[in-house]
């Protein structure tokens, strides 16, 4: 059985700063890859980290993101993990918010491929990860740029790889289902809220960051050289069910 050996590859991770991003950063490094970690807030990188260093950026700033990329000579990785989430009702819903969800979770996806593309490795396999949500499938209400953006992303991810199969790049996403982040804390953080929506997936729980790191080595490695375009979901079977399902046990048997 091959294991996954990133070592010698450098990644680019947006959103490094975050919560699922940093957990990617951490996995990509322990399976040996040098990592950037490239977000507004990096405050949760360790400074002294041997493998990952950080590139303090605003992703919403699209000529910053040229000027900060150009000292990154060779990247064999890219991952998208940035990220912003703002819900209000319809009526409620701001111009501003719209434009801030879009500009970081679907329109720095693209200007930063675009800057980074000139650095990958010619001749070694290339690979992009953008991390999408079951959000681009799933409606909720409130959540309209959040959805719409994600749903962009995962058209973009199609988009790309038909044009960068050419240059040796697969592009492909990752689509996790609710994770125990503080983007999800007023789910998780609320017992009989979280316990009703984990009787809603499959698996009957909620994720965790770590349970994405998995799909997205796969991902970033040779074993999946002939993958492309395709969306692969880390969500415990959410999108998979229909909607009347319940987790009986969960519920604590049949009430
Ligand atoms: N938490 C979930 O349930 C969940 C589910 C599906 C998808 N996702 C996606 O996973 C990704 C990570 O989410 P998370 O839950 O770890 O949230 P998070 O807030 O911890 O991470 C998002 C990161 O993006 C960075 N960011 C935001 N605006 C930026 C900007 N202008 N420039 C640079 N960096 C910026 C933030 O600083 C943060 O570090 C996001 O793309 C999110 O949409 C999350």
């Amino acid at each position: 059985m091959k294991t996954i050996d990133l070592t010698g590859k450098t990644a680019v991770v947006s959103g490094g700063g975050g919560e699922i991003g940093f957990a990617m950063c951490e996995g990509l490094a322990e399976a040996g890859a040098n990592v950037i970690a490239l977000d507004i807030n990096t405050e949760r990188v360790p400074q002294d980290h041997e493998k990952i260093s950080t590139l303090p950026l605003d992703l919403s700033d699209t000529a910053g993101i040229r000027s900060a990329v150009k000292d990154i000579s060779e990247i064999d990785i890219l991952v998208h993990a940035a990220g912003v989430n703002i819900a209000a009702p319809v009526a409620e819903f701001e111009e501003q918010a719209w434009d801030a969800v879009f500009d970081v979770n679907l329109k720095s996806a693209f200007f930063l491929t675009k800057a980074l593309l000139p650095r990958f490795q010619s001749g070694r396999n290339g690979k992009i990860v953008f991390v999408s949500s079951i959000s681009a499938k799933l409606g909720y209400p409130g959540l309209h740029a959040y959805t719409a953006s994600k749903g962009g992303l995962d058209a973009l991810i199609r988009n790309l790889s038909t044009e960068l199969a050419a240059d040796g790049i697969c592009v492909n996403g990752i689509a996790p289902g609710t994770t125990k982040t503080g983007m999800t804390k007023g789910l998780w953080d609320d017992k009989e809220k979280c316990r009703a929506h984990e009787a809603t997936i499959p698996m009957g729980r909620m994720a965790d960051c770590s349970d994405h790191i998995g799909p997205l080595l796969f991902l970033c490695s040779e074993m999946s050289d002939y993958v492309t375009g395709q969306i692969l979901c880390s969500d415990g079977g959410l999108t998979s069910v229909q909607a009347d399902f319940i987790n009986l046990e969960l519920r604590g048997g049949n009430e």
